[in-house]
C-alpha cells in the first residue's frame, strides 16, 4: 500500500486549480502526491477518498475529544440550528456556556467566545495590551498561537536562523508580516528560567503580556520544566505584566480545568478553542474579572460569528458531557496505555525516545536524550520518525505527518485501537531498525 491512493492524488491535483496548494491551511499539505484527502470520519475512525479506514490520532489537530460525528453533541447542534444560526443578538445557551467554563477553569471569571483560536489569542492579546498600556508581548520559541501577525514569531523556521540563546532573533513566521511588528515581540527558549528572569528584569515594566502555551502542543509537547510556570506566574505578577496561558490544545482535554488545574497555576487570561466545541466552531477567551471588565469600556472586541449557533451548541453538549462523566479519565487511562506501550516497544528496540506531553496529547523524539525547547527537539530525528508514520499510515494508523504534532487521543479511542496500534508499532520500529 502506498501513502494514499489514487483518488487522493486526482482529488489533489483538481484542488491546486482552485486552492493555493490545494488545501484551505498550509498544514494539511503533506507533499505533491502524498497528501490525504478525508472521506468521512467516525469516533476515531477516518476514512480517505480511496475508502481507507485509518485510527485517526490527528482528531482534527486536537478538537475531537470525544470522537468524530458523535451522536450527542451531533442531536444538540441539529436541534439549535434548526431554531436558528445567528442572530446579532445573545441568547440563553452562550451565557450557559459561559457558566459552564467559569465553573470549570480556576482562573476564568469572565469570558468572551469567538469562532478559532487565533481569535482568541489576538482578543487576549489586545486586552493585555489595553490593561497594562503596554505594547511588547513575550512569546517562547516553538509555541504557535495562531495566524495572527503578533505572534508568528519564532513558532517553525530552522533553529538555527533564531540566534543565540542568551540574546535570541525574533524570525517571522511568514512573509507578509510588518516588520515593524518586530519592535512589539521578544521571543525567548522555553524553560529558560535563567533568560526569562533577565529579560523581565530588563523589560518586565514594558511587557504587557507573557504568552505560552503550558506544554509547546505545537512543538513536540515538550513539557514546562518543573517551576517554570510558576516563574512566568511570579514574574508577571511583580512587574504588572498579564500572564495569558494559550489552553488552544490543552483546554478541556488534559482535565476538566485545563492545565491550570493539571499544573495548577492561574494565569491572568486563558485562551480555549479545539476540544471545547469537539469540531464546531467555537472559541473563547477569558481570566481575571478586573481585566476582562475594561472590554466595552474603551476597548473592543466582537465579531458576527462569536456566538454562532453551531460553536455554541457543540461546547454546551461536549462540556455538559465533560462535566457530568469521567471523559477525559477515561482518556487519560487509554492514552496512558498507548505512550507507555510505544514507550516499551522503543526501548526493547534499543532506540533513544523521549516522550511529552499528556496522555490526551503527547509526542516522542526520536534519537535524543532530553528535551527542554525547540532548539533541542530540533536535534531529532525526524526522518525516522517520519519513517514511522509514513509506515503506520500505510498500515492504517494515523499520526500527524509532521513531527512537531502530538498525537491526540478521544473518548471513541477504544482498547482495541490501542492494541492495534501498539502491533503495527511494534512491526515498523523492527522494520525502521534493520
Ligand atoms: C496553542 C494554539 N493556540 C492557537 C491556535 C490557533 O487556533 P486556530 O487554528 O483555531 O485558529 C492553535 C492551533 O493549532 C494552537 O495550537
Amino acid at each position: 500500500m502506498s501513502l494514499v491512493g489514487p483518488k487522493s492524488q486526482s482529488l489533489q491535483k483538481r484542488a491546486q486549480n482552485v486552492l493555493p496548494l490545494g488545501v484551505n491551511s498550509n498544514f494539511r499539505y503533506w507533499g505533491e502526491g502524498i497528501t490525504p484527502y478525508v472521506d468521512k470520519a467516525k469516533g476515531a475512525h477516518l476514512w480517505d477518498v480511496d475508502g481507507r479506514r485509518f485510527i485517526d490520532y490527528r482528531m482534527a489537530f486536537g478538537p475531537i475529544i470525544l470522537g468524530h460525528a458523535f451522536d450527542e453533541v451531533d442531536a444538540k447542534v441539529i436541534e439549535e440550528i434548526q431554531r436558528g444560526a445567528l442572530f446579532a443578538m445573545t441568547g440563553e445557551l452562550e451565557v450557559e456556556v459561559a457558566e459552564m467554563i467559569t465553573a470549570m477553569c480556576p482562573a476564568v471569571e469572565m469570558v468572551r467566545m469567538a469562532c478559532s483560536g487565533t481569535e482568541a489569542t489576538m482578543h487576549a492579546i489586545r486586552v493585555a495590551r489595553a490593561y497594562t498600556g503596554r505594547d511588547i508581548i513575550l512569546k517562547f520559541e516553538g509555541n504557535y498561537h495562531g495566524f495572527h501577525d503578533h505572534t508568528l514569531w519564532s513558532t517553525y523556521a530552522p533553529t538555527e536562523s533564531y540566534g543565540n540563546a542568551r540574546s535570541p532573533i525574533p524570525v517571522p513566521a511568514s512573509s507578509g508580516i510588518p516588520k515593524s511588528m518586530r519592535e512589539f515581540i521578544i521571543t525567548l527558549p522555553f524553560n529558560d528560567a535563567e533568560g526569562f528572569q533577565r529579560v523581565m528584569r530588563s523589560y518586565g515594566d514594558q511587557i504587557a503580556a507573557v504568552i505560552t502555551e503550558p506544554c509547546q502542543g505545537n512543538c513536540g509537547a515538550i513539557d514546562p520544566q518543573p517551576g517554570f510556570l510558576e516563574l512566568i506566574r511570579e514574574e508577571t505578577k511583580k512587574h504588572g505584566t498579564v500572564f495569558i496561558l494559550d489552553e488552544v490544545k490543552t483546554g478541556f482535554r488534559i482535565a476538566n480545568g485545563g492545565a491550570q488545574e493539571y499544573h495548577r497555576i492561574s494565569p491572568d487570561l486563558a485562551t480555549y478553542a479545539k476540544a471545547l466545541g469537539n469540531g464546531y466552531p467555537v472559541a473563547a477567551f477569558g481570566g481575571a474579572r478586573e481585566i476582562m471588565s475594561i472590554i466595552g469600556h474603551g476597548v473592543s472586541q466582537g465579531g458576527t460569528y462569536t456566538n454562532n449557533k453551531a460553536g455554541v451548541a457543540g461546547a454546551y453538549a461536549t462540556l455538559k458531557l465533560i462535566q457530568t462523566q469521567p471523559i477525559l479519565k477515561t482518556i487519560e487511562q487509554r492514552g496512558k496505555r498507548l505512550m507507555d506501550g510505544l514507550k516499551e516497544i522503543f526501548e526493547d528496540n534499543d532506540i533513544p525516545a523521549v516522550f511529552s506531553g499528556y496522555p490526551a496529547m503527547f509526542s516522542f523524539a526520536i534519537g535524543v536524550e532530553a528535551v527542554t525547547c525547540q532548539r533541542d527537539w530540533a536535534k531529532s530525528d525526524q526522518d525516522i520518525y517520519l519513517a514511522l508514520v509514513e509506515k503506520a499510515i500505510e498500515r492504517g494508523v494515523m499520526p500527524d505527518h509532521d513531527a512537531r504534532e502530538p498525537w491526540f487521543l478521544c473518548y471513541s479511542h477504544s482498547d482495541a485501537d490501542i492494541d492495534e496500534t501498539l502491533n503495527v508499532y511494534a512491526e515498523i520500529v523492527k522494520e525502521v531498525k534493520k
